[in-house]
Protein backbone atom coordinates (compact mmCIF):
# COMPACT_ATOMS: atom_id res chain seq x y z
CA UNK A 1 0.00 0.00 0.00
CA UNK A 2 1.29 3.52 -0.73
CA UNK A 3 0.97 6.06 2.28
CA UNK A 4 0.06 9.59 1.72
CA UNK A 5 1.96 12.33 3.68
CA UNK A 6 -1.46 14.09 3.79
CA UNK A 7 -5.21 14.04 2.69
CA UNK A 8 -5.68 14.66 -0.53
CA UNK A 9 -9.30 16.25 -2.14
CA UNK A 10 -10.56 15.70 -5.60
CA UNK A 11 -13.35 16.71 -7.29
CA UNK A 12 -15.41 15.87 -10.49
CA UNK A 13 -17.85 18.37 -11.76
CA UNK A 14 -19.65 19.18 -14.67
CA UNK A 15 -23.82 19.17 -15.58
CA UNK A 16 -25.89 16.60 -15.43
CA UNK A 17 -24.95 13.77 -18.52
CA UNK A 18 -21.56 15.20 -18.59
CA UNK A 19 -20.09 11.49 -17.02
CA UNK A 20 -18.41 13.15 -14.17
CA UNK A 21 -19.71 10.09 -11.96
CA UNK A 22 -18.08 7.64 -14.79
CA UNK A 23 -15.09 9.67 -14.56
CA UNK A 24 -14.47 9.99 -10.42
CA UNK A 25 -15.67 6.22 -10.15
CA UNK A 26 -13.04 5.36 -12.97
CA UNK A 27 -10.08 7.66 -10.94
CA UNK A 28 -10.77 5.43 -7.55
CA UNK A 29 -10.42 1.92 -9.41
CA UNK A 30 -7.46 3.02 -11.20
CA UNK A 31 -5.72 4.54 -7.57
CA UNK A 32 -7.16 1.33 -5.56
CA UNK A 33 -5.84 -1.05 -7.83
CA UNK A 34 -2.39 0.95 -7.89
CA UNK A 35 -2.56 0.79 -4.03
CA UNK A 36 -3.86 3.99 -2.68
CA UNK A 37 -5.90 4.70 -0.06
CA UNK A 38 -9.08 5.72 -1.59
CA UNK A 39 -12.74 7.12 -1.09
CA UNK A 40 -15.64 7.59 -3.59
CA UNK A 41 -18.38 9.73 -2.29
CA UNK A 42 -21.10 12.11 -3.61
CA UNK A 43 -23.66 14.97 -3.22
CA UNK A 44 -26.30 14.85 -2.60
CA UNK A 45 -25.29 12.48 -0.27
CA UNK A 46 -27.35 9.33 1.21
CA UNK A 47 -28.31 11.56 4.58
CA UNK A 48 -31.17 12.98 5.81
CA UNK A 49 -30.66 16.11 3.66
CA UNK A 50 -29.39 14.61 0.44
CA UNK A 51 -32.55 12.08 0.68
CA UNK A 52 -35.05 15.19 0.77
CA UNK A 53 -32.94 17.02 -1.66
CA UNK A 54 -33.32 14.28 -3.85
CA UNK A 55 -37.06 14.06 -3.48
CA UNK A 56 -36.96 17.78 -4.17
CA UNK A 57 -35.07 17.54 -7.21
CA UNK A 58 -36.82 14.77 -8.95
CA UNK A 59 -40.49 15.07 -7.43
CA UNK A 60 -40.50 19.23 -8.27
CA UNK A 61 -39.87 22.06 -6.48
CA UNK A 62 -43.35 22.82 -5.35
CA UNK A 63 -43.16 25.67 -2.79
CA UNK A 64 -39.35 25.54 -1.84
CA UNK A 65 -37.60 28.15 -2.97
CA UNK A 66 -33.95 29.06 -4.21
CA UNK A 67 -32.68 30.10 -0.95
CA UNK A 68 -34.49 27.35 1.06
CA UNK A 69 -33.21 25.13 -1.44
CA UNK A 70 -29.46 26.83 -1.03
CA UNK A 71 -29.97 25.79 3.06
CA UNK A 72 -30.50 21.93 2.27
CA UNK A 73 -27.34 21.58 0.78
CA UNK A 74 -25.46 23.29 2.94
CA UNK A 75 -26.83 21.40 5.75
CA UNK A 76 -25.90 18.09 3.59
CA UNK A 77 -22.47 19.24 2.75
CA UNK A 78 -22.18 20.51 6.00
CA UNK A 79 -22.42 16.67 7.31
CA UNK A 80 -20.58 14.97 4.46
CA UNK A 81 -17.34 17.10 5.03
CA UNK A 82 -17.73 16.46 9.25
CA UNK A 83 -18.49 12.86 8.73
CA UNK A 84 -16.51 12.07 5.46
CA UNK A 85 -14.43 14.40 3.69
CA UNK A 86 -12.76 15.87 7.08
CA UNK A 87 -11.95 12.26 8.49
CA UNK A 88 -10.81 10.88 5.60
CA UNK A 89 -8.39 13.63 4.49
CA UNK A 90 -7.15 13.40 8.23
CA UNK A 91 -6.42 9.88 7.43
CA UNK A 92 -4.35 10.72 4.76
CA UNK A 93 -6.75 9.41 1.99
CA UNK A 94 -7.51 10.20 -1.33
CA UNK A 95 -10.95 11.41 -1.11
CA UNK A 96 -13.07 11.65 -4.57
CA UNK A 97 -16.28 13.56 -4.68
CA UNK A 98 -18.77 13.34 -7.41
CA UNK A 99 -20.04 16.89 -6.89
CA UNK A 100 -19.74 19.19 -4.27
CA UNK A 101 -19.94 23.11 -3.49
CA UNK A 102 -19.26 24.06 -7.53
CA UNK A 103 -22.18 22.39 -8.16
CA UNK A 104 -24.11 24.67 -5.19
CA UNK A 105 -22.33 27.81 -7.11
CA UNK A 106 -23.40 26.86 -10.75
CA UNK A 107 -27.30 25.25 -10.43
CA UNK A 108 -28.49 27.43 -7.25
CA UNK A 109 -26.50 30.01 -8.56
CA UNK A 110 -28.42 30.18 -12.00
CA UNK A 111 -31.70 29.73 -10.07
CA UNK A 112 -31.03 33.53 -9.08
CA UNK A 113 -28.99 33.06 -5.85
CA UNK A 114 -25.60 35.02 -5.73
CA UNK A 115 -22.88 33.08 -7.02
CA UNK A 116 -20.59 34.88 -4.77
CA UNK A 117 -22.69 34.53 -1.73
CA UNK A 118 -23.19 30.41 -2.38
CA UNK A 119 -19.11 30.64 -2.26
CA UNK A 120 -18.46 32.20 0.77
CA UNK A 121 -21.12 30.21 2.56
CA UNK A 122 -19.37 27.35 2.00
CA UNK A 123 -15.60 28.52 2.06
CA UNK A 124 -16.76 28.70 5.87
CA UNK A 125 -16.45 25.26 6.17
CA UNK A 126 -15.87 23.23 3.17
CA UNK A 127 -12.00 22.25 2.31
CA UNK A 128 -11.13 23.31 -0.95
CA UNK A 129 -10.06 20.79 -3.28
CA UNK A 130 -6.38 19.47 -4.20
CA UNK A 131 -7.72 19.07 -7.92
CA UNK A 132 -10.78 20.20 -9.70
CA UNK A 133 -12.01 18.41 -12.89
CA UNK A 134 -14.59 20.12 -14.56
CA UNK A 135 -16.50 18.15 -17.38
CA UNK A 136 -17.76 20.41 -19.82
CA UNK A 137 -20.13 19.40 -22.49
CA UNK A 138 -22.72 21.47 -24.16
CA UNK A 139 -26.46 20.89 -22.30
CA UNK A 140 -28.19 19.72 -24.92
CA UNK A 141 -25.60 16.87 -25.42
CA UNK A 142 -25.43 15.84 -21.12
CA UNK A 143 -29.60 16.00 -21.82
CA UNK A 144 -29.40 13.21 -24.91
CA UNK A 145 -27.43 11.23 -23.12
CA UNK A 146 -29.17 11.20 -19.87
CA UNK A 147 -32.29 10.11 -21.72
CA UNK A 148 -30.52 7.60 -23.65
CA UNK A 149 -28.42 6.33 -21.24
CA UNK A 150 -31.37 6.32 -18.40
CA UNK A 151 -34.70 6.55 -20.22
CA UNK A 152 -35.36 9.70 -18.20
CA UNK A 153 -38.19 12.42 -19.09
CA UNK A 154 -36.72 16.24 -19.27
CA UNK A 155 -38.92 17.96 -19.91
CA UNK A 156 -37.05 20.01 -22.35
CA UNK A 157 -36.56 23.64 -23.18
CA UNK A 158 -37.06 24.92 -19.65
CA UNK A 159 -34.65 21.78 -18.62
CA UNK A 160 -32.02 22.98 -21.22
CA UNK A 161 -32.15 26.76 -20.79
CA UNK A 162 -31.58 26.03 -16.64
CA UNK A 163 -28.72 23.58 -17.39
CA UNK A 164 -27.54 26.21 -20.21
CA UNK A 165 -26.92 28.79 -17.62
CA UNK A 166 -25.33 26.01 -14.96
CA UNK A 167 -22.62 25.89 -17.69
CA UNK A 168 -22.51 29.09 -18.04
CA UNK A 169 -21.45 29.18 -14.48
CA UNK A 170 -19.73 26.34 -14.51
CA UNK A 171 -17.05 27.62 -17.75
CA UNK A 172 -16.61 31.06 -15.92
CA UNK A 173 -15.09 29.50 -12.41
CA UNK A 174 -11.40 29.99 -12.33
CA UNK A 175 -9.33 28.49 -9.82
CA UNK A 176 -5.73 27.45 -10.08
CA UNK A 177 -6.29 24.19 -9.00
CA UNK A 178 -9.31 23.48 -11.84
CA UNK A 179 -8.75 21.68 -15.10
CA UNK A 180 -11.11 21.54 -17.87
CA UNK A 181 -12.10 18.76 -19.80
CA UNK A 182 -13.62 18.59 -22.72
CA UNK A 183 -16.85 15.82 -21.78
CA UNK A 184 -16.91 15.08 -25.85
CA UNK A 185 -13.87 12.44 -25.74
CA UNK A 186 -13.96 8.99 -25.14
CA UNK A 187 -14.27 7.51 -21.64
CA UNK A 188 -11.00 6.24 -21.86
CA UNK A 189 -9.05 8.94 -23.26
CA UNK A 190 -10.39 11.47 -20.26
CA UNK A 191 -9.57 8.87 -17.40
CA UNK A 192 -5.99 8.39 -19.01
CA UNK A 193 -6.12 12.51 -17.99
CA UNK A 194 -7.49 12.93 -14.85
CA UNK A 195 -4.95 9.56 -13.64
CA UNK A 196 -1.76 11.72 -15.46
CA UNK A 197 -2.90 14.89 -13.51
CA UNK A 198 -3.43 12.98 -10.46
CA UNK A 199 0.14 11.09 -10.52
CA UNK A 200 1.64 14.29 -11.28
CA UNK A 201 0.17 16.57 -8.56
CA UNK A 202 1.31 13.45 -5.85
CA UNK A 203 4.45 13.12 -7.55
CA UNK A 204 5.17 16.85 -7.75
CA UNK A 205 3.86 17.63 -4.03
CA UNK A 206 6.24 14.48 -3.16
CA UNK A 207 2.81 13.12 -1.07
CA UNK A 208 3.80 9.59 -1.33
CA UNK A 209 5.70 8.41 1.85
CA UNK A 210 8.63 6.07 0.97
P1 LIG B 1 -26.59 14.01 -9.68
O1 LIG B 1 -25.21 13.81 -9.20
O2 LIG B 1 -26.79 14.33 -11.11
O3 LIG B 1 -27.51 12.82 -9.22
P2 LIG B 1 -27.84 11.46 -9.99
O4 LIG B 1 -26.56 10.74 -10.11
O5 LIG B 1 -28.85 10.82 -9.06
O6 LIG B 1 -28.45 11.85 -11.31
O7 LIG B 1 -27.20 15.18 -8.77
C1 LIG B 1 -28.55 15.39 -8.65
C2 LIG B 1 -28.93 16.80 -8.94
O8 LIG B 1 -28.56 17.66 -7.86
C3 LIG B 1 -28.28 17.40 -10.18
O9 LIG B 1 -29.28 17.81 -11.09
C4 LIG B 1 -27.56 18.61 -9.66
C5 LIG B 1 -28.20 18.91 -8.35
N1 LIG B 1 -27.33 19.63 -7.38
C6 LIG B 1 -27.57 20.98 -7.10
O10 LIG B 1 -28.49 21.58 -7.67
N2 LIG B 1 -26.77 21.61 -6.19
C7 LIG B 1 -25.75 20.98 -5.53
O11 LIG B 1 -25.05 21.60 -4.69
C8 LIG B 1 -25.51 19.58 -5.82
C9 LIG B 1 -24.42 18.84 -5.11
C10 LIG B 1 -26.33 18.95 -6.75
Amino acid sequence: MHRLKKGVLIVFEGVDGAGKSTQARLLYERLTKAHFEAELSKEPTEGTWGKKLRKLIDGGRGDVGPQEELEWFIKDRFQHVEEIIKPGLKNNKIIILDRYYFSTIAYQGALGVDPREIEKRNNEFAPEPNLLFLIEIPPAAGIKRIKKSRGEKTDSFERESYLFRVGQIFHSLDKPFLYRLPGKESVQKLSDRTWEITTAYLREHNLIER
